[in-house]
């Protein structure tokens, strides 16, 4: 790997050379959800959680109004959109912002959600494999993101058709859901893969589901609704980061995360 890409790639998930876990605050729902729950101020809420954060994924719009310049935390740049919910199917994405942009932004990667088996499949893959083409001239790792399209599972079956899809096409880290059997998915694609929190459930279970993927080979999470809709998202990003890079047993962590209610 081209010095550039190895370099961004390791401050963005500074736990791949220490063979640990690293935390992706995930931020970017607003390119389709607009001020959705716990996101309403983006800066209140996102701000506090920084110095928590190994990176953040983000949109060009909340980075450049909600955040701080003089942040080192590096950029994972929302690069695809398209839909918004009023959309029953949310599947239709393209590539929307300039590489360019992305560099102007000091993007350290960039993201893409890829639809595989939805009616918009083979537009995603084309359009991320054109994403893809333009971050490898600049040496800018790329972020797949196995979107789940209207009525497809997330069972193993489908999740690691996905991604494995997105490593083929030259993806350098695989953002996924947690599903029964994660760890025949992590063997099967030779690249870090990361889970996405999905919908908010009980801060235990959500400790729970992150020790879970960490155990079957995920390198990190890229969560954002069980932290920011949390009842305390700053205790939770810490409880999140003692199991994800600390490998706290996620009992303990809960315990430590009720203690700071
Ligand atoms: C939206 C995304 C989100 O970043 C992703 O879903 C992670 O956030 P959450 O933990 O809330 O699921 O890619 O398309």
């Amino acid at each position: 790997m081209h010095w550039g890409k190895h370099n961004r790639l390791d401050r963005v998930m500074p736990g791949l050379p220490q063979g640990t876990g690293s935390v992706m605050l995930a931020i970017d729902h607003g390119y389709f959800m607009g001020a959705v729950g716990g996101l309403e101020v983006p800066k209140e809420t996102i701000v506090p959680l920084l110095p928590y954060a190994d990176s953040l994924m983000i949109t060009r719009g909340i980075l450049q109004y909600s955040i701080p310049k003089r942040t080192n935390i590096p950029i994972v740049l929302r690069m695809s959109s398209g839909n918004s919910i009023l959309n029953e199917d949310m599947s239709c994405e393209k590539l929307c912002v300039d590489i360019e942009d992305a560099i102007r932004m000091n993007a350290s990667m960039v993201a893409f959600s890829i639809y595989i088996g939805s009616e918009w499949e083979h537009q995603t893959i084309v359009e991320f494999s054109k994403l893809i083409n333009k971050a490898k001239r600049y040496g800018i790792p790329i972020l797949a993101v196995t979107a789940v399209g209207k009525n497809m599972n997330r069972d193993l079956k489908y999740l690691t058709l996905a991604s494995r899809i997105s490593v083929e096409l030259g993806a350098d880290v695989i953002k996924t859901y947690y599903c029964e059997g994660f760890d025949q998915l992590t063997k099967s694609v030779p690249v870090p893969v990361i889970i996405a929190g999905g919908k908010k459930i009980p801060e235990a279970d959500a400790l729970q589901l992150a020790h879970n993927a960490i155990k079957d080979g995920a390198r990190g999470v890229d969560m954002g609704r069980n932290i920011f809709k949390a009842e305390n998202p700053k205790s939770m990003i810490q409880a999140v980061r003692s199991v994800v890079v600390d490998g706290v047993n996620p009992a303990d962590a809960f315990t430590q995360y009720q203690k700071a209610l």
